[in-house]
């Protein structure tokens, strides 16, 4: 029964961080490996992670006064990939240079004016950069995409703008683009590298963040952990248990809703943090339900509803634990918050095995 359990654990585990891990990743650490397809020298780029959830590198140099190179590297998802110039830090009136690569795989990388959020008003061919003759170039590889093009700018823009478009819907051969599945503002400082991300909505979002975390993957553990380790007070585990989950559930819910409320407000993609965090919620719905149909204590499925009710709870914390850390990546919180719930974890960790430990000496 035990062994059972944990290899359902395992397999849950692995499959949802497979497929939270599976784009092919190009890292700072590593240098560009092109093999001369790029008609510029790519050595001594500047590097920096731009986008973490989409997992957008840029990198990028100033060769000669007034010539700028960049390389922008994402994931390829069959997708469209842009990088917008921009005085305001808004996409209307900035130029961008936009690649993707059709069907009989060869790459194509253009610039594009960005008169209006209607893509009618996104023109290829037109727009306020001076790209360098015979500077661009495009390439995909180990399911990377990477654009490449040279400035001639005393200074590019600061504002930078990057856009992913949608899965697998490459722009048709008009070079029209669709509206993009998911975009972000930063700014660049070039001589010190330091990159801002600015981003709406702040606050909604991390009260979203906050109220889940405790509910879910905070309250939830230590209702489980009185569950487990107050059975010899009765009735007050079954009061302690019930009550402190029962306040997970519904911060956890309030968390959920505005989850939707972030999602609306800010246009965001975020499928998988979003079924995930369904789940989550259906299957705590699932033991508000079994809890109040519970069979009385002498019943003989009692023992089968407390499996039920042990092992759906303890997925729910599995999946509540991973589908934080993934919206804090998500969210582009940074590793402080990562950091944060980490020690959280490791407290309650360090407690439920010292309570275990008790338990085992007790019996
Ligand atoms: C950059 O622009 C200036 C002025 O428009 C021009 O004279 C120069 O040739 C350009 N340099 C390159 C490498 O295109
Ligand atoms: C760009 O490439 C074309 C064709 O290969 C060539 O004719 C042209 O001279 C090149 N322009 C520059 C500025 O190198």
């Amino acid at each position: 029964m035990r062994i059972t359990t944990y290899y359902i654990y395992l397999t849950f585990f692995s499959l949802v961080f497979s497929s939270l891990v599976s784009s092919q990743s190009d890292s700072c650490a590593s240098n560009l490996n092109l093999k001369g397809v790029i008609p510029f020298e790519t050595t001594s780029l500047h590097c920096h992670p731009v986008w973490s959830s989409e997992d957008y590198t840029l990198r990028y140099l100033q060769t000669r006064p007034n010539i700028w190179s960049f390389v922008l590297s994402a994931p390829y998802t069959n997708a469209f990939v842009a990088i917008g110039f921009s005085t305001t830090g808004r996409m209307v009136g900035s130029s961008a240079m936009v690649g993707w690569v059709p069907a009989n795989g060869v790459g194509i990388l253009k610039q594009y004016f960005l008169g209006a959020t209607n893509p009618a008003q996104v023109v290829p061919d037109q727009g306020n950069l001076q790209v360098v003759a015979n500077s661009t170039a495009i390439v995909s590889q180990s399911s990377r995409l990477y654009i490449a093009f040279q400035l001639n700018v005393t200074q590019p823009e600061s504002r930078l703008l990057y856009a992913v478009g949608p899965r697998n819907r490459i722009p048709s051969s008009d070079n029209r683009l669709v509206q993009h599945r998911d975009h972000i503002s930063t700014r660049l400082d070039y001589t010190s590298g330091q990159l801002t991300t600015e981003r709406p909505y702040t606050t909604l979002r991390r009260v979203h963040g906050i109220l889940n975390m405790i509910g879910w993957g905070i309250i939830m553990i230590i209702g489980a952990m009185a569950a487990r380790y107050l059975k010899q007070w009765d009735p007050i585990w079954f009061y302690s248990h019930s009550s402190i989950q029962l306040l997970g559930f519904f911060m956890g819910v309030s968390g959920v809703i505005l989850g939707f409320v972030v999602e609306d407000s800010l246009n965001a993609s975020v499928d998988r943090h979003k079924t995930i965090g369904m789940f989550i919620l259906i299957l705590g719905c699932l033991q508000v339900i079994a809890f109040l149909v519970r069979p009385g204590k002498e019943a003989k499925v009692r023992k089968y509803w407390n499996w039920y009710h042990y092992i759906v709870g303890r997925i729910l914390i599995v999946l509540a634990v991973i589908n934080i850390f993934y919206g804090i990546h998500v969210g582009d919180e940074g590793n402080g918050w990562k950091i944060g719930y980490g020690v959280i974890l490791a407290i309650l960790g360090i407690v439920g095995v010292g309570l275990e430990v008790r338990k085992w000496r007790k019996t």
